[in-house]
């Protein structure tokens, strides 16, 4: 997908788009004509020095939580697709599972997919 239905490049939203996955899929995507911004709270466990030089810089980039609701709606203007890679990545002990299923679910409950 290059284009859409009305002729404009195509937008994607990428959440964690400063992580391994992230940051490929979003070289990928601008590297196929898309519009890309990326939201990452650059969580310090993964990202000690700030912003990553592979985050690209073509990219509209975001720093917020996923789980701040504001700023996701705010991310989401504009956007046809999602890519939601945010993930808290490394060991968390027995809150681990715990952490997964919020950042997975608080993201996005009560945003309308539509
Ligand atoms: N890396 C792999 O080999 C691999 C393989 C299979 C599946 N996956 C899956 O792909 C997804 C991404 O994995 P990854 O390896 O890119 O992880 P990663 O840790 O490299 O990247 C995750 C990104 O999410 C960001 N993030 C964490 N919490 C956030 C929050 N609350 N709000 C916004 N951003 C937040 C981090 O700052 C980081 O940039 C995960 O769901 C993982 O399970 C990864």
């Amino acid at each position: 997908m290059n284009q859409t239905r009305n002729g404009d490049r195509p937008s994607a939203l990428v959440t964690g788009g400063a992580g391994l996955i992230g940051s490929h899929l979003s070289d990928l995507l601008l590297a196929e004509g898309w519009r890309v911004r990326i939201l990452d709270n650059l969580e310090p466990q993964t990202h000690g020095g700030g912003r990553p030089t592979w985050v690209p810089e073509a990219a509209d980039f975001v720093v917020a939580d996923v789980c701040d609701r504001e700023a996701l709606l705010q991310a989401l203007q504009g956007v046809d697709t999602v890519f939601h890679q945010a993930a808290y990545g490394g060991y968390a002990g027995d809150g681990e599972v715990h952490l997964h299923e919020q950042l997975r679910y608080r993201a996005t409950a009560g945003v309308d997919p539509r």
